[in-house]
């Protein structure tokens, strides 16, 4: 898009209504920290808090690295836009009228906006007609279903604007195209209709359902959820995603449900849309619920805005009880529990119900126990691990070890660490205190183990760390000289799980990567000067990989023979890897006794034994490649 200049009139009144927390914490966790938030920079590597913002002076600022403006400034940063792209897409959010000091193009952006508003209308009018459908003869079933199968009533029906799609292919499509006269793209676009595939017209999208308006923040209607009244498939019809529904960053019920969040600093999240309208019913008015997805950090960030500490307790149907489950239902959030970035709680009903089905035996009272009990994440998950498990069984007890090993691993922060290896330990050696401090000795090696990736430099010989200086040089060359071989070395690196592990390497990737993000699309991407212009601001790191940047006589050769070069390149850092894992769990091998703990004795002598196998077939590998080397003629040599 083309992006006008816009008129001071419409950037003033688009900074008037910014609020700097709201928009930063879109992106980056914030905890509130006396007068201002403070949270892990986006713009650098940041290992502590050192990012700050100031609602009083709408300014946000990173002691670590020196970024700092305001949100206009923030946005454009973080995702490389220019100033009136930023403004442009504020102003449509909050649907600032825009004037730009061209004429022609004032049109057109108008014609935009008005599109939103147009779509915020038809989709107030359709939640309108459900609800009325509800209360006609057609609706008589889903009424009596509301009512009697889910025990509402009509203050609760009406809160949640509970309505009815009626049956027939054409009803809401007459009523609003037909009737209303909205032009049917838009009816369209607002998710409510679906083309026929023979080309000729359109239809309902939602028939004979129960229907769930999903609103936004400010209440209003911007896509619906219709339960089926039958076994028809799905039960659950949602809209697609539209221009106003963004389902990664949506949740069910916030509307209704912030202020009691703020209130009470803490937030329920459930998995069905019928668990937020019960619990609701009962007064538990701080619950919302996921959209059928797993939650994702956008959504646990809608959350945060409203918890200062960030307190949210995860519902989990039962049906899926479980530490694999959890972290399906939670998806990537959470990391930021093992993080400490949030305190997320895990609740599973015991006789495997949601909460809509407990509410219906239970009074809210009881469920308020239970939610109160629940406990943290980590915590949930090593009772899991026990969960019918006879620890007295060799066999069992390894298992369960095995299992917490891989929690406590992902653990980053040492001290809650070893809080846990220490729970861990007390629970593995059932009240025998001379057992105690063995196993917990035990875990405390084979998390390290666990948690120690490529990234450790230690156990590196020499030889090793100059095989992995020059395989990683090498790559990162072709990488900037030979465009055509780029995918191959993201294959290689991706299909072996390759990381750099020199902190000069890792630095240079991250800035290519980078450079490569903010310019996608582009065709006429020159890595080399684009880089050569981040110079400038990260002098030091750049000087360490200068050389990189140039070819001689040597380094052009590796160009013309660059298939063979990637292979050894991943094959020989692959096998630096491996050799450390190999070392590690040799150590470990012999620092157990094994006659206490031969099932652990085996388990290290088995994955140092792998280990080994790995590393004969990359030695095979490279020397394979090597004598393909030697073979191949060289162009420009005699
Ligand atoms: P569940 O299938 O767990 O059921 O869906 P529920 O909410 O308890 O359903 P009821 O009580 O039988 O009505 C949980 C949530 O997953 C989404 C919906 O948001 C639902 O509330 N879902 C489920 C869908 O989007 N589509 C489906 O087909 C099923
Ligand atoms: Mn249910």
């Amino acid at each position: 898009m083309n992006v006008p200049r816009l008129h001071p009139d419409t950037i003033e009144q688009v900074k008037q209504r910014l609020d700097i927390v709201d928009i930063v914490s879109e992106h980056v966790v914030l905890k509130k920290q006396g007068k201002d938030f403070v949270g892990l920079c986006p713009f650098h590597d940041d290992k502590s808090p050192s990012f700050s913002v100031s609602p009083s002076k709408q300014f946000y600022y990173c002691f670590s690295c020196g970024a700092g403006g305001n949100a206009i400034k923030f946005l454009m940063e973080l995702g490389k836009r220019s100033f009136s792209e930023v403004v442009l897409d504020l102003a449509k959010r909050y649907q600032v009228a825009v004037q730009t000091l061209e004429p022609e193009q004032r049109q057109e952006l108008q014609r935009q906006l008005s599109v939103r508003e147009q779509l915020y209308e038809i989709l107030a009018l359709t939640a309108r007609f459900y609800e009325h459908a509800l209360n006609q003869s057609q609706g008589k079933a889903a009424l009596e279903y509301l009512q009697n199968d889910r025990h509402l009533n009509q203050a609760t029906i009406q809160q949640f604007q509970l309505g009815y799609a009626p049956g027939g292919w054409e009803t809401l499509y007459g009523y609003l195209v037909e009737q209303k006269h909205y032009p049917v793209a838009l009816v369209e676009q607002a998710g409510l209709i679906v083309p026929r595939k023979t080309g000729d017209g359109y239809y309902d999208r939602f028939r004979d359902r129960l229907m769930i308006p999903i609103l936004d923040l400010q209440g209003r209607v911007i896509a619906f959820g219709g339960r089926t009244l039958s076994d028809e498939q799905p039960k659950y019809l949602n809209s697609p995603e539209t221009e106003l529904f963004d389902k990664g960053n949506t949740l069910y019920g916030l509307d209704k449900a912030r202020a009691t969040i703020a209130k009470q600093d803490q937030a329920v999240v459930v998995e069905g849309y019928f668990d937020v309208i019960a619990l609701h019913a009962g007064k538990i008015t701080n619950a919302v619920a996921s959209l059928g997805t797993a939650l994702s950090i956008g959504q646990a960030k809608q959350l945060f805005k409203y918890t200062d500490s960030n307190r949210v307790i995860f519902n989990l149907d039962a049906d899926r009880a479980g530490v694999q489950a959890v972290e399906q239902a939670v998806g990537k959030v959470v990391s930021l529990a093992y993080q400490g970035e949030m305190q997320l709680r895990v609740l599973s009903i015991p006789d495997g119900k949601d909460p809509d089905d407990f509410l219906k035996a239970h009074s809210a009272a009881s469920y308020q126990d239970l939610l109160d009990d629940a406990p943290l994440l980590v915590d949930w998950q090593i009772q899991q691990a026990l969960v019918g498990k006879d620890l007295k069984q060799s066999d069992q007890f390894q298992l369960v070890v095995v299992e917490m090993v891989t929690l406590l691993g992902n653990l980053p922060n040492p001290t809650i660490r070893t809080h846990y290896i220490h729970r861990c330990a007390e629970l593995l050696s059932q009240g025998n205190s001379r057992m105690l401090q063995q196993i917990e000795e035990d875990l405390r090696l084979q998390v390290r183990g666990q948690r120690w990736h490529g990234r450790s430099q230690k156990w590196q010989t020499p030889g090793e760390r100059t095989l992995l200086e020059e395989s990683e040089a090498l790559l990162l060359r072709l990488y900037l000289h030979s465009p055509s071989h780029r995918g191959v070395i993201v294959e290689a690196l991706e299909a072996q799980d390759l990381e750099f592990s020199l902190s000069h390497h890792r630095f240079l990737w991250r800035q290519i990567l980078d450079v490569e993000r903010s310019d996608q699309g582009q065709q006429s991407l020159d890595l080399l000067s684009l880089l050569r212009d981040r110079c400038t601001d990260f002098p030091r790191e750049m000087t360490q990989v200068y050389a990189l940047f140039e070819l001689n006589e040597k380094t052009e050769r590796d160009i013309l023979r660059a298939e063979l070069g990637i292979r050894s390149a991943a094959a020989a850092i692959e096998e630096v890897m491996c050799e450390k894992r190999r070392r590690h769990f040799l150590d470990l091998w012999k620092t157990t006794d094994l006659v206490i703990n031969a099932e652990l004795g085996h388990h290290y002598q088995q994955k140092w034994q792998s280990e080994v196998k790995r590393i004969q077939e990359l030695r095979h590998q490279r020397e394979v490649n090597f004598l393909d080397l030697v073979n191949v003629p060289i162009v420009g040599e005699s």
